[in-house]
């Protein structure tokens, strides 16, 4: 199909009733040697992983997928995958809810304080298993953090059967510009879709230091710029972060 972007692009959705973790099954699939363009669709999962080893939960109604990128020489820093992600999944999803969310770093994408979809990111070898969750029909509670679905924000159509096709496409566009041209279109697509500058976060980083402050800036490598209270910032590589 064309993705809009000039290029025609092959893509394969292939969709089961349940898995385990659509992210488990992609990464066996890369080492069968599957390509680029190749997604698969679960309608539940009954293992669901998030981030930082979290469960994710998988009721029926929900949109649960993975695909796979295949590093290239020259392909920019694959981390940097995270944020082609979220500008991709941000687009498919603000067609159905216009203006109604945001991304929040990494790749969350939020309305308000509460979380619409997450995204897990795993290497392997020189592939990067990318899988997306995304509350279409029903939003599970995740540990005591708000959430929120499609469905709440009054989407009148769109199942997960119809998003994943867009974001397939949406994906193949997106990762063809960061390919071509780099980061920085990408970091400017970040930027419009994400919360405002000023923005209060919190941020606790993997060694267990909390800190307080508010949106900066996107690093031009893809860090989160956070202002601290005391006016000084630090620029964050991984870290869980909250709106406060
Ligand atoms: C997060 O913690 O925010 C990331 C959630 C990622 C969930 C998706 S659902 C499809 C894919 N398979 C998994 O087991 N996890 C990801």
């Amino acid at each position: 199909v064309g993705c809009g972007c000039g290029l025609a692009v092959l893509i394969d959705i292939r969709t089961v009733a349940e898995t385990v973790s659509t992210n488990a099954d992609m990464r066996t699939l890369a080492r069968d040697g599957v390509g680029e363009g190749t997604w698969l669709r679960a309608e539940r999962q009954s293992g669901g992983r998030g981030r930082l080893g979290r469960d994710w939960e998988s009721p029926a109604g929900n949109l649960y997928c993975s695909t796979i990128v295949r590093i290239r020489p020259g392909d920019p820093p694959p981390p940097t995958l995270a944020l082609v992600t979220a500008v991709a999944v941000h687009q498919a999803i603000d067609a159905l809810v216009p203006g109604r969310t945001q991304i929040k770093w990494p790749n969350d994408i939020m309305a308000g304080p509460a979380k619409l979809c997450g995204m897990l990111l795993e290497r392997t070898g020189d592939a990067i298993i990318i899988g997306i969750g995304v509350n279409v029909m029903a939003h599970p509670q995740i540990a005591d953090r708000p959430t929120t679905s499609l469905w709440a924000l009054g989407a009148v159509e769109g199942s997960a059967g119809t998003l994943i096709d867009s974001i397939a496409l949406v994906f193949a566009d997106t990762l063809h510009v960061w390919r071509t041209y780099g980061l920085d279109p990408i970091r400017v697509r970040w930027l419009a879709a994400a919360h405002r500058p000023g923005t209060p976060l919190r941020v606790s980083l993997p060694d267990g230091e909390v800190l307080d402050g508010r949106f900066d800036d996107l690093s031009s490598g893809g860090e989160l710029i956070l202002r601290l209270d005391n006016g000084a910032t630090r620029a964050i590589h991984a870290g869980d972060v909250f709106l406060v």
